[in-house]
C-alpha cells in the first residue's frame, strides 16, 4: 500500500537511482541541440553594439561581404519588418534587436552574418563597420538619467501590506534599520546559447537549449506570424539552464529568418561573452529593512522596500517580498519594490529568482537582529516561528523550519559556537559560525503526457519535458516503474521535443511536482484499465473482484491476499501490442483551462506562495564555517551544513546533486560573483568565466546535506515540493553572518572579498 506521502515499501520512489541517461551523456552520446546533424549548414556569427545608448546611423558592410564564403548579412534595414518584437521573460515587451535603429544596451544583437563556415562568418563579423550616434548611457542604480517605477500587484507578484508597521517599527523597543546590497550575476551555463534552424517548406524545426519547449515554440510562432502546427522545438538536453534558458531571447527568430533566406540550415554558436548580453541575467537589487522587535524576541514589524535593476522598456522584476513577507509570525508588515531602468539589457530569471536576492537582506537583518538582543540566531528563529502564513492567515501546506534548524545546528556543532564575535581562532584565523533560512515556494503546474504498456512488460513514456541537468530522464522513470510494477530500466523516456505533450517551463522548481503527478495519473489509468478487464473478464482469477482492490506490483496484477495474475497475462486481454493513454493533469485550484493553454505555450501556475487553500514552501536551515585570515583578511569556508524538508523525494541521489550545487553556489554567491559594469560606458567588463568568479574545487570544503523527512498531505497527490532552486537560497546571509561573527564587520553587500575586511 502506498502511505500518503506516495511511497510505498518495495516500490522505486524515495530509491537512489543512478541517472538513466548517465551513460549517454558521458560517452557523447547525449544529443545537444548544436549537435543535431543537418544537411549542408550554413554558420552564423553574431554582431553585437558597442554601444549601451543611442541609433545606428549605417553600416559599412562591402568589406564583410567580400570575404569569401559570406552568403547574407541581415541587420535592421534590411530585415526589420520581418519578426515581431521578442517579450521579455514577463511576457512583457523588452528591448528589439534588429527590428528598429535603436540601441539598447551594451552588447545587443546589431547584424548577423551568415557564411559558408563559421570562420568566414566570423571573419566577416568582424569586418562590418557601425556607424552610431551615440548617447550617455545611465549603468545603474546611482548614475545619472535612471527611471524608478514603483509596482503595482500582479498576476505573479505581489506586495503584502498588513496592520501598521511604521508605527509598529516606531514603537518597538528593538529596532534594526538596515540597508544591503546584491550584485548583477550571470549564470554561464557550460553549454552556450546556440540555436540552429531548419526548414522544410513551411516548417520550422528549431534546435536550441531551452527550459520551455513550447514557450519557445508560441513565441517564435508569434514573432515570425506562423501557425502553431509549424513549429518545431528539440532539446533532448540542455547543458545547464538555471533560469537563462527558460525565456526565449531575440537571436531564435533571426536564425529562423537568416534560414530562410539562404535557404539553408542555418547554425549560431555564439561566444561566451556575447552570452551575457544576448541573454538574461540577475540583476543587482538594494534594499532597506526595518525589524522591531520585543526584547524577548518576538516580531513586532517587518518592512521591506526593494529595488531592481532592468532596461528601458522592460519592468521585468522578481519582487521576492511575496517571499520575504511570509516566513515570520509578525502582527504587522509593510513591502514594497521598484523597477529602476537604465540601459542595460533585460534582466531574466536565475537560480531562485526573487529568493536568492530578497533572503539574503531578511536573514542578515534576523542575525543581526538577534546580536541586539543576545539571544541565538536559531532561537530568535524558533521565537519566530509559525504554522500560520502571517499575510493571509492561511496554514502552510507543511512547514518543518525548526526542524531542519534542529537537524543542521547538531551536525555542525553549533553548541560549540562562542556567541562574542571575533572570539573564536584557529591560529591566524579567525573562525566564525553563521546560519540562516532557505525556502522555496512549491510551484505546480498543469501537464500532459501519454503512456503506454506492452505485455512484455515494457513502458514508455512520452512528454515535452526538459532535462536541463536536474535528472528529468530517470524521475520520470522512477515514478513510471514505481506505479506500474516495473523495473526503473523497463521504462523508456522521450522528451525534449514539441511535437510531444506539452509540460510547463522547467522553471520556478516546478518540474518534478507537474510531471511526476501527471504521470502517477496516467500509471492510474492504465491500472484502472486492466483491473476493469480483469474482474470483467468471464474468466480469471479476479473475476467479479473490486477493481479498485487490484494493484501493479512486480510485474503483476495483485490482489488482496497477495493473489497475483501475471502482467503479461492481465496487459493481453486489452491488446497484444500495448495499451496506450494520454492523460492531462490540471492541479487542485487552478483554471479548467488550465490545460488549453499549455497548448499555446502559456505557463499558468499554482504558486505556492500565493495558493487559496495553503501557503506551500519548502523549507531549510543552512550553515557554514568560515575562516578569515587576521593579516591578509583571506576569506575561505571550509565547510557547510544544509538541511531540508520539501516533501517526498522521488531521487534521493539526484536530490542531493542539486541541494549541493545549490549550497555551492551559494558560497560562490557570497564570496565570488560580481559581473562587473564599466559605469562610463553601461559595459560588463568581466564578461569570461576566467574573470568572472566562480570557485574552483579548492575553494569548496566538506558539503553535507541533510534531508529532514517530511510528508505533505496537501501540497500535491505526491506531496512533492520542488528542489531545484532551495539550495542556494539561505547561504549568501549564512556566509555574511558567519563573516560577521568571525570579525565583528557587519557586510551588507555582496559578494564579501577581501577588501571589504581590510
Ligand atoms: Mo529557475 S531560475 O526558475 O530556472
Amino acid at each position: 500500500m502506498a502511505d500518503d506521502a506516495g511511497r510505498r515499501p518495495g516500490g522505486h520512489i524515495g530509491q537512489p537511482h543512478v541517472r538513466i541517461d548517465g551513460r549517454a551523456k558521458v560517452t557523447g552520446q547525449a544529443r545537444y541541440p548544436a549537435d543535431e546533424p543537418t544537411t549542408n549548414p550554413a554558420w552564423a556569427y553574431l554582431v553585437i553594439s558597442a554601444i549601451a545608448r543611442g541609433r545606428i546611423r549605417g553600416m559599412q558592410l562591402e568589406a564583410a561581404r567580400a570575404v569569401p564564403g559570406v552568403l547574407d548579412i541581415l541587420n535592421h534595414a534590411n530585415v526589420g519588418q520581418e519578426v515581431k518584437s521578442p517579450m521579455g521573460p514577463d511576457g512583457k515587451p523588452t528591448t528589439t534587436t534588429l527590428e528598429s535603429d535603436r540601441v539598447w544596451h551594451d552588447g545587443q544583437i546589431v547584424a548577423v552574418v551568415v557564411a559558408d563556415s563559421f570562420e568566414a562568418a566570423r571573419e566577416a563579423a568582424y569586418k562590418v563597420v557601425v556607424d552610431y550616434e551615440a548617447e550617455t548611457p545611465s549603468a545603474t542604480f546611482d548614475s545619472p538619467g535612471v527611471q524608478a517605477e514603483a509596482l503595482k500587484t500582479d498576476a505573479t507578484h505581489s506586495y503584502p501590506l498588513k496592520g501598521d508597521a511604521a508605527a509598529a517599527f516606531a514603537a518597538a523597543p528593538v529596532k534594526l534599520d538596515a540597508r544591503y546590497e546584491t550584485p548583477t550575476q550571470h549564470h554561464n551555463p557550460l553549454e552556450l546559447f546556440t540555436t540552429t534552424c531548419v526548414w522544410d517548406g513551411p516548417k520550422l524545426t528549431i534546435y536550441e537549449p531551452t527550459q520551455s519547449m513550447w514557450g519557445l515554440k508560441a513565441a517564435v510562432a508569434r514573432q515570425l506570424g506562423l501557425d502553431l502546427v509549424n513549429v518545431r522545438t528539440v532539446s533532448r538536453f540542455a547543458g545547464g539552464g538555471f533560469g537563462g534558458k527558460g525565456a526565449p531571447t531575440s537571436r531564435t527568430a533571426w536564425i529562423a529568418v537568416a534560414a530562410r533566406r539562404v535557404k539553408r540550415p542555418v547554425k549560431l554558436v555564439p561566444t561566451r561573452d556575447q552570452g551575457f548580453t544576448i541573454a538574461t541575467y540577475r540583476a543587482e537589487t538594494q534594499h532597506h529593512i526595518q525589524l522591531g522587535a520585543e526584547r524577548s524576541g518576538r516580531l513586532l514589524a517587518l518592512s521591506h522596500e526593494g529595488w531592481e535593476i532592468s532596461s528601458r522598456p522592460s519592468s521585468y522584476n522578481v519582487s521576492g517580498t511575496t517571499t520575504t513577507a511570509r516566513m515570520y509570525a509578525c502582527p504587522n508588515i509593510a513591502t514594497k519594490v521598484s523597477v529602476v531602468h537604465a540601459d542595460r539589457n533585460t534582466p531574466g530569471f536565475m537560480r531562485a529568482p526573487p529568493d536568492t536576492p530578497y533572503m539574503f537582506p531578511l536573514e542578515c537583518a534576523m542575525d543581526e537582529l538577534a546580536h541586539e538582543l543576545g539571544i541565538d540566531p536559531i532561537e530568535l528563529r524558533r521565537i519566530n516561528d509559525t504554522q500560520t502564513d502571517p499575510v493571509d492567515g492561511k496554514p502552510y501546506s507543511s512547514r518543518s523550519l525548526m526542524k531542519c534548524f534542529d537537524a543542521a545546528a547538531a551536525k555542525f556543532g553549533w553548541a560549540r559556537r562562542n556567541p562574542q564575535p571575533g572570539s573564536m581562532r584557529d591560529g591566524d584565523w579567525l573562525v566564525g559560525y553563521g546560519c540562516a533560512t532557505s525556502c522555496y515556494p512549491s510551484n505546480i503546474g498543469p501537464a500532459t503526457a501519454r503512456l503506454s504498456l506492452t505485455p512484455q512488460g515494457k513502458a514508455a513514456i512520452q512528454l515535452a519535458g526538459h532535462e536541463i541537468g536536474t535528472g528529468a530522464y530517470t524521475l520520470m522513470a522512477i515514478v513510471v516503474a514505481d506505479r506500474l510494477g516495473l523495473a526503473v530500466e523497463d521504462v523508456q523516456v522521450t522528451m525534449g521535443d514539441s511535437d510531444l505533450p506539452p509540460v510547463p517551463g522547467a522553471g520556478g522548481s516546478n518540474n518534478a511536482a507537474s510531471t511526476t503527478n501527471v504521470a502517477a495519473k496516467a500509471c492510474e489509468e492504465i491500472r484502472h484499465k486492466l483491473a476493469l478487464a480483469a474482474v470483467q473478464a468471464g474468466a480469471g482469477i479476479f473475476a467479479g473482484a473490486d477493481p479498485a482492490g487490484l494493484k501493479l506490483a512486480d510485474r503483476a496484477l495483485v490482489g488482496p491476499g497477495g493473489r497475483r495474475e501475471p502482467l503479461a497475462t492481465a496487459v493481453s486481454r486489452i491488446s497484444s501490442g500495448a495499451i496506450e493513454v494520454h492523460v492531462e493533469n490540471v492541479p487542485q485550484g487552478l483554471a479548467p483551462d488550465a490545460a488549453a493553454a499549455l497548448y499555446q505555450g502559456k505557463m499558468s501556475m499554482s504558486r505556492g506562495a500565493e495558493r487559496k487553500d495553503v501557503t506551500a514552501f519548502a523549507f531549510g536551515a543552512q550553515f557554514v564555517e568560515v575562516r578569515v585570515h587576521r593579516r591578509t583578511c583571506e576569506i575561505r569556508a571550509p565547510r557547510a551544513v544544509s538541511a531540508f524538508a520539501a516533501g517526498t523525494i522521488v531521487n534521493p541521489l539526484a536530490a542531493h546533486s542539486q541541494y549541493q550545487g545549490g549550497a555551492i553556489w551559494g558560497i560562490s554567491s557570497a564570496l565570488h560573483e560580481a559581473t562587473e559594469i564599466d559605469r562610463r560606458v553601461a559595459r560588463y567588463v568581466n564578461d569570461n568565466i576566467a574573470d568572472y568568479l566562480i570557485p574552483v574545487n579548492a575553494d569548496i570544503g566538506e558539503m553535507d546535506v541533510i534531508f529532514v523527512p517530511e510528508e505533505d498531505h496537501r501540497v500535491n497527490p505526491l506531496g512533492i515540493k520542488g528542489i531545484g532552486e532551495i539550495g542556494i537560497v539561505g547561504m549568501n546571509a549564512a556566509v555574511a553572518n558567519a563573516v560577521f561573527h568571525a570579525t565583528g564587520r557587519r557586510i551588507r553587500k555582496l559578494p564579501i572579498r577581501i577588501e571589504d575586511l581590510l
